[in-house]
């Protein structure tokens, strides 16, 4: 097809963005107004927070680490104020929004992308309805009232066919009738449905994949009203090369767990490193949602549709690029080590588990007991204690997180390696959205220094005390496993008593302990 380039198509375009204060929402904002400065207006849905006001909640935008690069640049106020609040909540009627926002938008807008939704495994099965299924909805009874509306965008998950061991990128059967889905919510009791949830849901293994999978039959039936397209990420990381390499704001995977074990505090991950876990750098996932909306919007509007359905791309690595923590395993604790951060609270030490049931005897010692002992610490000296909470929720949530840890998934993402191909040369350098060229190990140091920067908010400048402090909590770590090992060692000699020398086998308890946990 021969088509105008990404840029020519986003002049002037006015943009309808849900979700736009989450981690895919403002790097969308950021590589659009960075990349394209002559787009028009972006209107973000936002729904009053925590006390915050839409405006403030703008405000608190504006100041996220992602836009940092555009203000260090010139007229970067001018961009900025292309952002516009709209007041809304996509679990409310019409969206929640006022006559007057409403048909601003229905006059304005050409794009909508639509990110807003509940990530949380665990939410209940009516909550998932209201703002992941029912939401979409209403996103699609707007958008089909956009007087210039050129492309619905929907960002849904691979994980949508996490039923299936192997994804292609097409729309499966549904696993309910949305309708149906959406009448038992506006009908049945709360409990009684939540307490249905495992029957309803079927084989899907969360409230979230099941209520994401139907929302994408929502926005496919919408597919001969409107030009729509569907954009399929796995878990998303921090990004490969842009805004700047490593940035993040997200704690979710393995951002989460290099913070906490930056800080000494995670130890222990179940994880089996021979399997492909399916990770994407937020700037690869932007870069789709951009070049899928335009490849969508400029279909012919007789059949706006790839072999009949909504277009679907899958942004994922598993096919193209796998990646398996054995590649990284041994960089990752000396990363750590060269890159430690000033607020660590012991020395960190990663160490992989196979399988749960290792994870729980491992956890229970070099987790609980040292956060036992620090929260103890901290309550005496006035402070506040976490760490026994932070390890009981981990665990809670690794229960509902073991058919991700524990599985493996491959997402075929042929179709959207071809939309690489068919951008301009120019497009395809900006809007990069092919991983296989993607190192894992230079990558995961970026993601680390990401870490460190932006989640624990260390700068470059903290480095050399950060140097001292891992030193110091080196010799501590190895006083303490030297005492370990002398404590059990006399232990043993005390209760046979027996003199030490005849007890030295006890001295190896810990050490092949620690070997195999
Ligand atoms: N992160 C991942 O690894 C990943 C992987 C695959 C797919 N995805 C998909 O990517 C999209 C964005 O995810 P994310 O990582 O950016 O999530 P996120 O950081 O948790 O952001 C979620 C966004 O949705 C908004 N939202 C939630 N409920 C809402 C409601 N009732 N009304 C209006 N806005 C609401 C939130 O607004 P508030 O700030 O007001 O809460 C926030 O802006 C989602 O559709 C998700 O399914 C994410």
């Amino acid at each position: 097809m021969a088509y105008q380039t990404i840029k020519t198509f986003y002049a002037n375009k006015n943009i309808f963005l849900t979700g736009g204060s989450g981690f895919v929402g403002v790097s969308y904002i950021e590589k659009v107004l960075r990349s394209m400065p002559d787009v028009g207006d972006i209107f973000i849905l936002l729904r009053p927070r925590k006390g915050q006001g839409i405006q403030e909640r703008l405000d608190t935008i504006k100041n996220n680490s992602v836009f940092d690069v555009i203000k260090a640049s010139e007229g970067s106020d001018v961009l900025l104020n292309k952002i516009k609040p709209v007041c809304g909540d996509i679990s409310e009627e019409k969206l929640g929004l006022s006559d007057n926002d409403f048909s601003i938008l229905c006059d304005h807008v050409n794009i909508v992308v639509h990110c807003a939704a509940t990530l949380d495994f665990e939410t209940d099965l009516k909550t998932a309805i209201t703002i992941n299924l029912m939401g979409t909805k209403r996103i699609v009874e707007l958008s089909k009232q956009m007087k210039h509306l050129q492309c619905l965008l929907h960002v849904s998950s691979a994980y949508v066919n996490s039923n299936k061991n192997y994804a292609m990128e097409k729309i499966y059967d549904a696993p309910a009738n949305y309708n149906d889905i959406i009448n038992y919510a506006l009908t049945m009791d709360t409990d009684k449905l939540n307490s249905s949830a495992e029957k309803i849901m079927g084989d899907h293994i969360n409230t979230y994949t099941f209520t994401k999978a139907l929302a994408e039959h929502v926005v496919n039936d919408a597919k001969n009203d409107i030009r729509t397209c569907i954009v399929r990420p796995s878990m998303i990381v921090a990004s490969w090369k842009e805004p700047v390499e490593g940035w993040t704001v997200s704690k979710n995977g393995p951002q989460g767990f290099i913070m906490g074990a930056s800080k000494g505090v995670v130890r222990r991950l179940p994880v089996n490193q021979s399997l492909i876990y399916d990770y994407i750098p937020v700037d690869v996932v932007i870069n789709t949602i951009i070049a899928g909306t335009w490849f969508s919007a400029q279909l012919p509007k007789s059949t706006p549709t790839v072999d009949g359905q909504t277009p679907i791309f899958h942004c994922t690595t598993s096919t193209c690029n796998p990646f398996r923590w054995k590649d990284i395993s041994s960089i990752l604790t000396t990363t750590l080590h060269k890159y430690p951060i000033r607020g660590a609270v012991w020395y960190p030490n990663i160490k992989f588990l196979p399988n749960l049931f290792m994870y729980w005897i491992s956890s229970a010692i070099f987790h609980f007991i040292p956060a036992y002992i620090l929260d103890f610490v901290t309550k005496i000296s006035g402070g506040r204690p976490i760490l026994v909470r932070l390890h009981k929720n981990v665990n809670r949530s690794l229960s509902k997180l073991a058919p991700f840890i524990f599985n493996e998934w491959k997402f075929d993402n042929a179709r959207t390696l071809r939309l690489q191909e068919e951008l301009s040369v120019d497009d395809q350098s900006v809007f990069y959205i092919d991983p296989t060229s993607l190192n894992w190990t230079p990558y995961f140091i970026n993601l680390t220094l990401g870490v460190r920067k932006y989640l624990h908010k260390e700068s470059d400048k903290t480095m050399k005390q950060a140097l001292k402090k891992d030193f110091f909590l080196f010799i501590a770590n190895g006083g303490v496993q030297l005492s370990i090992v002398i404590g059990i060692w006399y232990l043993s000699s005390f209760i046979t008593g027996t003199p030490m020398l005849a007890n030295f086998w006890a001295a190896f308890i810990p050490i092949i302990f620690g070997y195999f946990f």
